[in-house]
């Protein structure tokens, strides 16, 4: 049984999501929408193509929702919503159909933080996890190294200075052109891994290029994707016959790997030097839609059984972002009378 009830709502890139979620764990009701195909064809994200997605989806998205779970908008226990970070115009269409609903049926407005919500929804499907973890988030829109000491008190140790692993990937996999039927419609950086596969025993040595020199356990993505584009550009003039694919996607795929599993070393290396009282986090959380890929995830593994901590994946399903991570932060938020909560009408803000 269940005694709190809160429906989220992320839109804080290109998935237009809601969710109805119990304390007790329970996901009533779930959708996810978004336009992955027709943003290929465009070449990427766009912002306000985003936005006009989540305008247009919202109403129906949250009146399938409650529909679904059986539950009254006024018996919600309260409504979250993504405010940050993210594009801000795609945030405002999430933040205004957070505000309406919860001014119209009186509940209290959660505001919560993606990155964290990413991080706790670990907690939906684990027993295991107990504050503090560390955690690890490689996607389309982040890169980051933290550790969650409890659910509103994040430390963050690294992240990406510029660009992310998943754009990275996407952006060399398309310069690569029609990579062939068979990756129609699935995500460039999982056809990058298929590919890499297929590479020859030191395919992955092929095309080296530097890896980013950026302090601590920050990252640099759009540096690796400057190299490989630079590369792709010398070789489609110079020698195009001599193009191997697979190993160019299995170098591309093994400097990202290096890039990340250095940082999450340096990450370890200062845990262990700054936190001699307290003991280090021994479980990493790991999610994003990069995390999908096993050549990345092995080399994380390894390196956290070196360092005597566990890997706990987050499912397919909680990877990509997601309203489900929302609504349980707020409800985490509800219980912990956070008091970054608008708890009655009248103190809702127009905008956030
Ligand atoms: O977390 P995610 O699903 O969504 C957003 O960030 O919005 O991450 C999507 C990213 C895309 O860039 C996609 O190409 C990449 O994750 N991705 C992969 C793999 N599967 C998806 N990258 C590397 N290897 C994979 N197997
Ligand atoms: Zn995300």
């Amino acid at each position: 049984k269940y005694s709190r009830i809160v429906l989220g709502i992320e839109t804080s890139c290109d998935d237009t999501a809601v969710a109805i979620v119990t304390d007790s764990k329970k996901i009533l009701a779930a959708r996810r929408y978004t336009e992955r195909a027709i943003q290929r064809q465009q070449g990427g994200i766009n912002p306000s193509v985003c936005a006009l997605q989540h305008r247009q989806n919202l109403p129906h998205l949250i009146a399938e929702c409650l529909e679904e779970s059986g539950v009254k908008a006024h018996d919600l226990d309260g409504v979250a919503v993504t405010v940050t970070p993210g594009l801000v115009i795609a945030l405002k269409e999430g933040i205004s159909a957070a505000i309406k609903l919860a001014k119209e049926h009186s509940l209290p407005l959660i505001p919560v933080h993606h990155m964290r919500a990413h991080a706790v929804s670990i907690l939906l499907v684990d027993d295991q996890i107990r504050f503090p973890f560390s955690t690890l988030l490689l996607s389309g829109g982040h890169a980051l190294i933290a550790v969650a000491n409890g659910q509103e008190d994040f430390k963050l140790y690294g992240q990406s200075v510029s660009g992310s692993p998943g754009e990275c990937i996407d952006k060399v996999a398309r310069k690569l052109g029609d990579l062939g039927a068979e990756f129609h419609g699935v995500h460039p950086g999982a056809a990058v891994e298929v590919l890499a596969s297929r590479a020859s025993p030191d395919g992955h040595l092929q095309y080296p290029v530097f890896l980013p020199s950026v302090s601590g356990a920050n990252m640099n993505f759009d540096q690796i994707k400057g190299s490989y584009l630079n590369l792709l550009y010398r070789i489609a003039k110079d020698r195009p016959s001599e193009l191997n694919i697979p190993n160019f996607c299995a170098s591309l795929q093994d400097t990202v790997t290096r890039h990340i599993a250095s940082k999450l070393h340096v990450f370890y290396e200062s845990l262990a030097q700054h936190n001699s009282q307290n003991a280090p986090p021994t479980q990493l959380v790991i999610g994003g839609g990069v995390a999908a890929n096993n050549y990345i995830f092995r080399a994380i593994s390894k390196l956290c059984a070196a360092h005597s901590v566990s890997v706990h994946p987050l499912p397919a399903s909680l990877c990509t972002d997601n309203a489900e991570m929302v609504a349980y932060t707020g409800l985490l938020m509800l219980a912990n009378r956070s008091k970054s909560i608008w708890w009655r009408p009248t103190d809702i803000p127009d905008t956030i």
